[in-house]
């Protein structure tokens, strides 16, 4: 059996956790909205057509934040045409997933939708096909009381208050090709700053999150952060990252070792952005906004055969087994232990769409991926320890890969500490200890594992529960030194309190 030692102190906090790390997304694309979150008519919706079972399963989960709406379908969107009576709402090409858009869902509905679902937005504005006097116009509808041209618009449309966006992405993905009105970093960076400038005219209290690169593997990240940085210091108060990992070739120690490829890439866009501060002897830290993450793979090849210009397909439907909860929980950890720079990060996406919920019309289930999130957002707040861990590694695509990731958090007013911990093991349990002398009085509460060992066992309608999380009886503490027993390939949390 493998033995890891996590050292931590009392004293040593990385940061408080902003709770908007655990935020996610809601896309017009597949069935993410219409059949998704909306669907008038069913029987399991509301008055106003959302989906009750799929609003109690995100308040379950506790989602903080939803970034809307897009994603690649931002970039050719008009608000305009989602707002007003639904019968006058054109029906549009969506150019980036090749689909049609009815508009029937729209953003009064959305800030609606975020009302019952106990979450706030993050709003995208369209720096693809339009630019700053579109982003003026929506943030005057959004946040103006009344008694300008957009302001008075919303109030005829019924909603009498203003919704008060606090946070919004300037653009998507612009470094990338399949972006519709893709640009250069000097053009991005520009128009950017432009954007942001004039968007703060309107509402001085908003924040900004610029683009940085689609991935870590784009041929211009690195210069593309520089360069967009150089020019919208002053604007952005984040910069934005995205990732996603895939097991096409079934290489199960590679595919888990993404974090070590994602705990890179936001190292580097920290150097990055402290470079340019350090360049501009600017006293502003710009932060990370990790706004989407996710496996995603299992559909690439049902999504070529996708007919175009057909509405809500079923597209990018991932069916999430066991190793990829692993590897969600494992970039959860990641996300944790760079606390002090990520201060938001998006799940993408939320419902059907690479998403920990999925539905029928029937009904609404939990993916594997679901637990380690769900878990984290509600037990993961509080403060970050910095978590030293000492495990042996194995090789991977990635350098070395440590076979425990870990993070601890305390709650000094709730008084627990939760451990967060996978053990990458394909074949042995693991020994992990941690001294909590300086925790003396505290106890286990539960630890909880999601150690199926069936690495392919997935989550049905017929089969919601195949794979689900287990109390384990395997920690205890004994003079002052936690001691617990990860199974094989599993996802842990275990909960310490008085
Ligand atoms: O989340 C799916 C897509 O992935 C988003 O629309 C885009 O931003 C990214 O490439």
């Amino acid at each position: 059996m493998k033995q890891a030692t996590i050292h931590i102190d009392r004293n040593f906090k990385l940061a408080d956790v902003d709770e908007r790390i655990y935020g996610s997304f809601i896309e017009h694309l597949g069935r993410a909205v219409y059949g998704g979150i909306y669907q008038p008519g069913s029987p399991l919706s509301d008055e106003q057509g959302f989906r009750s079972d799929v609003l109690a399963l995100i308040r379950e989960a506790k989602v903080p934040l939803v970034r809307y709406p897009g994603g690649n379908f931002v970039s050719g969107y008009h608000w305009e045409d989602g707002v007003g009576p639904k019968e006058q709402r054109p029906r549009k090409l969506d150019l980036a997933w090749s689909v049609i858009e009815s508009n029937q869902f729209g953003l009064n509905e959305f800030m609606d939708w975020c009302k019952k679902a106990g979450t706030s937005p993050m709003m995208a504005v369209n720096l693809g096909t339009r630019g700053a006097e579109d982003a003026k116009n929506l943030i005057e509808y959004c946040n103006i009381e009344k008694g300008s041209y957009y302001s008075d618009l919303r109030r005829s449309h019924g909603a009498a208050d203003p919704y008060g966006i606090k946070l919004w992405c300037l653009g998507n993905e612009m470094d990338g090709p399949w972006q519709m009105g893709h640009k250069t970093a000097e053009e991005y960076g520009r128009l950017a700053e432009e954007t942001g400038r004039i968007m703060r005219m309107v509402d001085p209290e908003i924040e900004l999150v610029a683009c940085g690169s689609s991935s870590l593997s784009m041929p211009t990240f690195g210069s593309w952060e520089e360069t967009v940085l150089e020019h919208c210091y002053d604007e952005a108060d984040y910069l934005s990252l995205h990732t996603y990992y895939g097991n096409p070739e079934d290489k199960t120690p590679d595919f888990l070792a993404s974090s070590v490829a994602m705990d890179d890439f936001i190292r580097s866009v920290v150097s990055i952005c402290d470079c340019v501060k350090a360049k501009k002897r600017s006293r502003k830290q710009i932060n990370l906004s990790f706004d989407e993450w996710n496996v995603w793979y299992h559909s690439n090849e049902d999504d070529k055969k996708l007919e175009r210009w057909i509405q809500a397909p079923h597209q990018l439907e991932d069916v999430y087994n066991q190793e990829d909860a692993l590897l969600v929980g494992s970039m959860l950890i990641t996300l944790l232990r760079h606390a002090d720079r990520v201060k938001i990060a998006c799940l993408a996406q939320l419902v059907n769409v690479i998403a920990p919920i999925m539905t029928s019309d029937t009904g609404a289930w939990r993916q594997t991926i679901f637990y380690p999130y769900m878990y984290a957002s509600v037990y993961g707040r509080g403060a970050v320890l910095q978590t030293v861990v000492d495990v042996p590694s194995y090789e991977s695509v990635y350098g070395d890969a440590p076979f425990l990731d870990a993070v601890v958090l305390t709650d000094e007013e709730k008084e627990t500490l939760t451990v967060f911990a996978v053990n990458k093991d394909l074949e042995e349990s693991m020994t992990v200890s941690c001294d909590l002398r300086q925790y003396a009085d505290y106890r286990i509460l539960e630890h909880i594992e999601l150690a199926e060992p069936d690495l392919k066992a997935v989550n049905t309608q017929l089969c919601p529960d195949n794979v689900c999380p287990k109390k384990s009886d395997e920690s205890r503490i004994e003079d002052g030194r936690l001691t617990a027993v990860l199974k094989p390939k599993s996802w842990n949390v275990i909960r310490l309190g008085k």
